[in-house]
Order: structure tokens, then sequence, then C-alpha cells
């Protein structure tokens, strides 16, 4: 008989902004989708988070929700092998984010560099919102009510996990269940993130026009890539470039195999190629990874109800875990629902 020890659990969450694209996906879910197999994955769409700037108009909230989870699913998150839900279906993450808020020290929330960056960079919105300094407050329930081991983010997030353990640790000096501590201090996973230019050479971004979805069919694609942005000194095709200061072979390093890589680095220095055959290569390489995600969304973009299905199941099964850390909570703080007081 093989003793099996039980596995890591792995919690991550993405803001519900709509249709995810490439940088989403090299970013976080490209690695979401490896983690499956090594841990007990938790992977929620983070609805609550979304309204703490986008507040004003919630027309979209539950289609945007939607499409991310498809893309999940096309990306090859598989709800065989990880839970996958709602921030807003499983309410005992307020909860559990109202009773935090009562132990933390405004200054704690004031010092995240995010909060200050964004509310300097942010002007079109009015973020002098409660829910907007106590974001990354709801991001430390939303892990420490799964007890996980690991998160899985970028460099950007990081304050954010030191945060969660900054609360947890005040958290389980105030209140313990017979001397014992309720609430395990998680780890960030830090996501190496590559530089991934969009069409016009600037970061991939949602608000700069300039992505590449995962949703994209493979004449969009190629479109797209032909209007793309090279390396500024080859202007006419005689003239050579140079990959490395060119959007496209930014491309060509993360997507392309060595064989493509040394193609272009020989024929771009030597002008022996033209920038539209370099490009035609990187959309090749694009259309590799993005085609079969075409196939596996088809049977949830003819039927939604499939996906969504997938989330109330991932939602109903998150509220479970979620509650038994919550009575936890409950107890160590003297306030469990079930018993008059002793
Ligand atoms: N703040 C994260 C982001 O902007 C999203 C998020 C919300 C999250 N809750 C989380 C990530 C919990 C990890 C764990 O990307
Ligand atoms: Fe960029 Fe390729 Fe043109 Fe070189 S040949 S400048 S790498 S698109």
């Amino acid at each position: 008989m093989t003793i099996s020890t039980p596995r890591k659990r792995v919690l991550s969450g993405m803001r519900s902004t709509g249709k995810l694209h490439l940088g989403n996906f090299v970013g976080a879910l490209e690695n979401w989708v490896k983690m499956q197999d090594q841990y007990e994955c938790f992977f929620f769409v983070a609805d609550w988070h979304a309204l703490t700037t986008d507040y004003a108009d919630t027309s979209r909230v539950k289609q945007n929700s939607l499409d991310v989870a498809i893309d999940w699913l096309a990306a090859g998150l598989d709800p065989d092998r990880c839970t996958m839900f709602i921030q807003s279906h499983v309410p005992q993450h307020a909860e559990l984010h109202l009773l935090f808020s009562m132990i933390t020290p405004l200054g704690w929330l004031e010092r995240v560099p995010t909060y200050k960056e964004q509310r300097e960079n942010i002007t079109e919105k009015d973020l002098g919102t409660y829910g907007f300094l106590g974001y990354p407050l709801l991001q430390a329930a939303d892990i420490l009510i799964y007890k996980g081991d690991f998160v899985p983010v970028g460099e950007d997030q990081v304050a954010h996990i030191e945060l969660t353990r900054e609360v947890a640790r005040r958290f389980n000096q105030f209140y313990k269940i017979k001397g014992k501590e309720v609430l395990p201090e998680p780890q960030p996973l830090l996501t190496p993130t590559p530089k991934l230019p969009g069409t016009d050479g600037r970061k991939m971004s949602k608000s700069y026009g300039n992505t590449i979805m995962l949703s994209d069919p493979e004449p969009v694609v190629r479109q797209k890539l032909k209007t793309m942005t090279t390396d500024p000194a080859r202007v006419r095709r005689t003239d050579p470039g140079n990959p490395d200061v060119c959007p496209v072979g930014d491309l060509h390093k993360i997507f392309s195999d060595k064989a493509t890589m040394a193609k272009v680095y020989e024929g771009c220095r030597s002008a022996g190629i033209g920038c539209i055959e370099c490009k035609g290569w990187a959309a090749d390489a694009l259309v590799q990874v993005l085609n079969p995600m075409q196939e596996r969304r088809k049977k949830y973009e003819e039927n939604p109800r499939l996906a969504w299905d997938i989330l109330e199941a991932g939602s109903a099964k998150a509220r479970e875990v979620a509650n038994a850390t919550m009575e936890q909570v409950r107890e160590a703080m003297h306030m469990s629902l079930n018993a008059p007081p002793k």
C-alpha cells in the first residue's frame, strides 16, 4: 500500500476584466494550467475586486466573470483537476474581510505600494473609496480562508501576500482555539513574467488597445501581427535589424523554437529576410498555442451554461472549505453560531 501525502494547496485569483489576452496567459494562466496536477488548486474570478475600481457600472459583471472562465477552460484549466469559482458566490470571503478590517491598522493599507501608485495614476475614476483602500485586505481574506500553502502571483502582487502574512500573524496573536493558531501563513510563488509586447510595442494591456486575445481566430491573429511595430532602424527591406530591440523578436523569444529563432537572428541582422516573413513565423508560433484553445472553447461558446455550471459547482465546493475555516475563525473569536455564551 502506498501512502499518499496530501498535495499542498494553491490558491489564486484573477480580476474579472472580461476576455483575456496573451499577456494574461503567459503571465499567469499558463502557469496555473501546469500546477493542476502537482497541487490541490483553487482558482477564482475576483469579481468583487473588479468592483473596487469599476463600481459605477456593474452591468457586465456576470458576463465578464463568465468570459474569464471560458478563457480558463480554453487554456486548459480542467474542472476535474482544479476548483474554479466566483468570489462573490462564496460570501464567507466578505465575512472574513469584515473581521480583518477590525484588526488591521489603516497605515498597513495606506503603505501598500499598489495603492499609492494607482491613486496617482488612475485619475479618471474616484478611487478615494473605502473599498479601494481595502482591496489588499479582501485579498488577504480570499487567501487565508482556504488556508492555502502557496499563492502564485506576479511581482506586482508580492506586497499583497506580505500584507496577508501580517494579517494572519495579527489574527493569530489575538485569537486562538485552545492555544492553537487558526490561520497558517501562505507563501508567494513568484510567476516569472516574460516581457510580452502588444502590437504597438508597449506592454500588452487592455487599456492600450494593443492586445492579441486568446479568443482571436487565426486570421485575426495573423492580421494583428502584420500591423505590429518592428525595429525602427529597419526602414527598408535592405536595412539590417536587431531582434533584441524588436517587439516581434520578443514574441519569437517566448513562442518560437530554437531553429526559428536562429533563422530570425541571422536573417534579420543580415537583412536576409523581410519583416513580413518574420512576422509570418511569429504568427505561426502563436497560432500553434491558440488553435488548441479555439478547439476547447467551442463547446462552451455554443453552450455557455456548461461553463456557468462548472463555476457553480466549484463555488459550492469552495463554500464548504471556506465555511469550515469560518467556523474556526468564529470559534477563536468566541462568536460561534451554534451555542450560547459559556
Ligand atoms: N489582486 C490580484 C490581481 O490584481 C487578484 C486577486 C484577488 C488575487 N484576490 C487574490 C490573487 C487572491 C491571488 C490571491 O491580480
Ligand atoms: Fe523584427 Fe523580424 Fe523585422 Fe527583425 S526581421 S526587425 S525581428 S520583424
